[in-house]
């Protein structure tokens, strides 16, 4: 069974990551998971400076999953370098940085200053954060911004480049050819979804950001649409997130469009979440006579 992927130049060794934001920088899941069986680890978004994020609480559950305003809160560039890289490089399995910033020039200086470093296999550029005032969804929303950072930042890596996409648009096919046009070499769909819930009690919004982005079961079948429509108007390979919880929900998204996934909200329930979803993804393959990952693209 062969279920590696390729992207760019570069092989990861099977289908299913960690997605941002919900597996910290690896380094805190160590002892709850195999971190060595992972398709890849997608980290914490890095900005240039440190960020601390949004006003407490930023979490609330929902009915079939969550909504979190982090406001993208990180230990910034520097510290990330002297922190995180360490333990980075002693892992066997790819690992992706998911860069964030408020101007092009701020992904820029992310890319520019940790390119070197061996650790990083390449970089998830998140223009889909809904929970900071500038940057993030302010480019992932407008085609012509999204080519342009996309372009740009391809002149600054020869790393594999994945744009990660918001679901919040009218027309998530115009983003995407916009990304592949600039030079993107995968996409990944989706992030989160915009979303709010209220207090009863208190009379009032749940979180002090009001909305927030809705993770979890309840936005799969978004994702899921989000990823056949991509798949159908882009050539390079779409990787599926939102909502996966097992196996068959990833074999959905696999069977959809995506040749890869990740698991995000579902570390939050079981950390190891991964290795069972991979295993889930094995027995399908075996029981289809499917014998590698390619087999599943385009399947309908
Ligand atoms: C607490 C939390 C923090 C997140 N932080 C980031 C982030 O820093 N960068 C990013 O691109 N996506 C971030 N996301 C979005 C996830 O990576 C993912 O796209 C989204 O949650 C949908 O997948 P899921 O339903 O499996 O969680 C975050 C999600 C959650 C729940």
């Amino acid at each position: 069974m062969d279920l590696s992927i390729k992207i760019r130049n570069k092989i990861l060794p099977n289908p299913v990551g960690v997605a941002s934001g919900t597996f910290g920088y690896g380094e805190e899941y160590a002892p709850l998971t195999d971190l060595s069986a992972l398709g890849a680890i997608y980290t914490k978004a890095v900005t240039v400076e440190p960020r601390p994020g949004n006003p407490l609480p930023r979490l609330v559950e929902t009915t079939a999953g969550m909504i979190n305003s982090i406001g993208l809160a990180n230990v910034g560039t520097k510290r990330f370098l002297s922190e995180k890289i360490p333990f980075l490089n002693t892992l066997s399995c790819p690992v992706i940085l998911n860069v964030a910033g408020s101007l092009e020039e701020d992904y820029a200086e992310v890319i520019r200053r940790v390119d070197d470093q061996e650790a990083i296999w390449g970089y998830e550029v998140n223009i889909s954060c809904p929970n900071v005032k500038k940057g993030g969804l302010a480019f992932g929303t407008d085609p012509h911004q999204v080519e342009r950072l996309t372009s740009s930042l391809r002149q600054l890596t020869e790393k594999p480049l994945i744009m990660k996409l918001t679901p919040n648009v009218t027309d998530i096919t115009a983003i995407a050819k916009a990304a592949e046009q600039g030079g993107a070499d995968a996409l990944a769909c989706i992030n989160t979804v915009m979303g709010m819930s209220v207090d009863i009690h208190k009379k009032k919004p749940s979180i002090p950001a009001v909305t927030g982005g809705l993770s979890g079961p309840a936005i799969k079948p978004v994702g899921i649409a989000a990823v056949y429509r991509v798949s159908k108007a882009v050539s390079i390979p779409v990787i599926g997130l939102g909502g996966i919880m097992n196996g068959d929900d990833a074999v959905e998204y696999l069977l959809s469009g995506a040749s890869a996934i990740q698991i995000g909200t579902a570390n939050f329930v079981d950390p190891d979440t991964s290795s069972k979803v991979l295993a889930g993804i094995k027995a399908y393959m075996e029981g289809s006579g499917f014998s590698k990952i390619s087999d599943f693209h385009g399947y309908f």
